[in-house]
């Protein structure tokens, strides 16, 4: 399967979904807002956010425009837009605006300093197409800034946790089979280059569990993936009892005396042509 349509979405729009993306999202937000930042966002600008999900980058390009400048979510799925808009609104954050929209048959007009998005160029069919169209919103000397994941290079930081990779492989077997593409990160220097932005630039963040959901964030991700791909999903034997899977992951790196990974975090931003460089 190469398209992954809505229904297709591997991880769905349950309201378990929307709580488990609030809860990723606290552990990445110092790896994104890094990224946003390093990136060049900053007060006054024009900011659009692809795939907003529950609105956490959103509200993070947000703390950086400020509120002299704004910025645009487009999301597909109407309830995690209602989300993403009551969770602005109890942050004060009124620069921020959620239009419903599908990134796979979008008309979005206007001129934008920079385009963001976080683990949604992976669940689309064709990334490289999307790219080069949100390109066209770009204003000349604008920034594409994306961040994705490379799960590929999750396995070695695994080496001395078995149960942590082996989780890691179900979840990539998953993604595959739906039709998404876990090592995204990896694709985007060469696509954006493709879409005629110019020198990406890369920088590759491993988040480690520091914090209290740290530890869930596998369990949270398999109980997703197997509420959604049921008798499907080759989760295998250690998977279960899943209401311990969390407690065993933390004893394996306890036991092992090793740090926790997250998925590797690839962020890539590029710049459209500036004008002074059009002939
Ligand atoms: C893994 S979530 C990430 C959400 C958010 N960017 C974050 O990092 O918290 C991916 C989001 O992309 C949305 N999405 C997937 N395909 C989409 C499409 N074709 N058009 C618009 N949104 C899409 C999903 O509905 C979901 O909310």
């Amino acid at each position: 399967m190469n398209a992954v349509s809505e229904s297709a979405y591997l991880l769905g729009h349950a309201s378990q979904e929307h709580m488990r993306l609030i809860r990723q999202a606290e552990t990445l937000a110092p790896h994104t807002s890094r990224l946003l930042r390093l990136a060049g966002i900053a007060r006054g600008q024009l900011v659009l956010d692809i795939g907003s999900g529950v609105g956490d980058v959103a509200q993070l390009a947000a703390e950086l425009v400020g509120t002299s400048g704004r910025v645009v979510g487009l999301e597909r799925d109407p309830n995690a837009l209602r989300v993403a808009r009551r969770r602005a609104g109890e942050a004060g954050a009124a620069q921020i605006e959620f239009r419903e929209c599908d990134l796979n048959s979008m008309r979005i007009e206007g001129q934008f300093d920079a385009i963001v998005g976080r683990f949604v160029l992976m669940f689309l069919p064709d990334p490289g197409a999307t790219i080069r169209r949100l390109v066209r919103l770009l204003r000349p000397g604008g920034v594409f800034v994306s961040q994705e994941p490379a799960w590929s290079m999750f396995y070695p930081a695994c080496a001395r946790l078995p149960l942590r990779a082996a989780c890691g492989r179900a979840l990539c077997d998953a993604f595959i089979q739906s039709g998404a593409r876990p090592d995204m990160g990896l694709e985007l220097h060469a696509a954006m280059l493709a879409a005629g932005l110019t020198e990406p630039r890369t920088v590759i963040e491993v988040p480690t569990t520091t914090n209290a959901h740290g530890d869930q964030w596998l369990p949270d991700l398999l109980a997703t993936v197997r509420s959604r791909t049921g008798a499907a999903f080759n989760g295998g034997e250690w998977l279960e009892p899943m209401g311990t899977l969390s407690e065993r992951l933390g004893r394996e790196v306890d036991s092992a005396k090793a740090f926790a990974p997250l998925v590797p975090l690839i962020g890539t931003y590029a710049r459209s042509v500036p004008l002074s460089l059009h002939f």
